[in-house]
């Protein structure tokens, strides 16, 4: 069997140190925020090219609170993308707000900037791109747009810690960024975690004050906020990972390389990342005709295999209130009968890499190895 997604390997390597650092916060009685979380939330800022780093208790939070800092409230709008995970959605109602979707670019699977500017109208108020899968969406166009329009913009970047776009972090780009550090993602903890990252001092200041009731002293409230923050365990443990990501990062590149060298752009194709991004692979996902067929096979011999993911936002029963239909996001539709996420991992075997590639090569016919 080859595991979709194999954490047990990479917490064993780290597990003395997982161990140590889990003692550390039952020593010190520090179970919510505390020293841990703000050591790890400064490394996480440096890591991200930003001032400030906000840790919360998820990636949803994350988004929610960004939103809710940023000024997005009732009546609101916010261009998104639908080709995405539901929290990405969920987050704009939260505030009361309207996702307004558009269309991915066929070539990147990412917000294509040219349908932005038709979705604009007077109540909208931010952009909120999503980097798919680690690699990040076309921020230039994305953030002059926005700059001309007086939007925010605030980049969904759950799936892609320390992915890069012309020398630029995931996070840094926009107003805010937003992280999950759900146990599979890149950097993950062991449960739910996220993070806001921004270098704008006021936005961060109200993210701060939002995760923790908007408390300022304990017990004076200046905003109604929530029970947000993260978890002692969880910055202890994240801390004990940023010592790996780059490391981490760096093997599931390989692993992707070996993957584009193995599988050809002509039997299924998948963005080809221009040189001046830097694509994490979160996800290593391929178009294929045929996919559930193509997934089964691979089931059956052994290969998990993920679908990210198999029904856009927009056609989801849970948002049928915002009155899309089939038909209105084209791409994103295509995509989502043809996207098949093969496993990758940094501890990804050369054998376990063989076994894929030629089971995917008997399950798609017209690929020959
Ligand atoms: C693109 C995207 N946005 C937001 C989230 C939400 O993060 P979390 O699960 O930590 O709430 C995820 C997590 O899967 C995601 O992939």
């Amino acid at each position: 069997m080859i595991p979709f997604l194999d954490l047990k390997t990479q917490h064993r390597r780290i597990r003395p140190k997982l161990d140590a650092a889990l003692a550390r916060v039952i020593d010190s009685g520090q179970f919510v925020l505390g020293q841990e979380v703000s050591a790890f939330e400064e490394r996480f800022a440096a890591y991200c090219d930003t001032k400030h780093c906000i840790a919360v208790n998820s990636g949803t939070s994350a988004l929610h609170l960004a939103l809710l800092a940023a000024g997005i409230g009732p009546g609101d709008e916010v261009i998104t993308v639908s080709m995405t995970f539901v929290a990405t959605t969920a987050a704009i109602l939260y505030c009361g707000a309207k996702p307004i979707y558009v269309d991915v670019d066929r070539d990147t699977w990412t917000m294509d900037p040219k349908l932005i500017e038709k979705a604009i109208t007077s109540k909208t108020k931010a952009i909120l791109p999503v980097h798919l899968h680690g690699l990040m969406a076309d921020m230039d166009p994305i953030v002059e747009i926005a700059r001309r329009h007086k939007l925010m913009v605030i980049e969904d970047a759950a799936q892609s810690h320390g992915a890069e776009y012309k020398g630029r972090r995931a996070g840094s780009i926009g107003d805010a960024g937003c992280f999950s550090f759900y146990p599979g993602k890149n950097l993950g903890a062991l449960g739910e975690g996220g993070a806001v990252v921004s270098s704008n001092r006021e936005l961060a200041r109200r993210v701060a004050l939002l995760r923790d009731w908007g408390q300022e002293s304990k017990y004076h409230h200046v905003l109604a906020g929530y029970n947000y923050r993260m978890d002692g365990v969880q910055g202890a443990v994240l801390n004990v990972k940023m010592d790996y990501i780059e490391e981490w990062t760096k093997g599931r590149r390989a692993v992707a390389s070996e993957y584009d060298r193995l599988i050809t752009f002509e039997q299924c194709k998948r963005p080809a990342p221009p040189s001046d991004f830097r694509h994490v692979y979160h996800v290593y996902a391929i178009e294929v005709d045929r996919r559930d067929h193509v997934q089964k096979m691979l089931h059956a011999a052994g290969i998990g295999t993920g679908i990210h993911y198999p029904i856009p936002v927009h056609l989801q029963k849970a948002y049928s209130d915002l009155r899309y239909c089939q038909g209105d996001l084209p791409v994103t539709e295509e995509l989502a009968d043809r996207f098949l996420s093969l496993p990758i991992y940094a501890e990804f075997q050369p054998a376990q890499m063989a076994q894929v590639v030629e089971a995917l090569a008997e399950a798609v016919p017209s690929m020959a190895i």
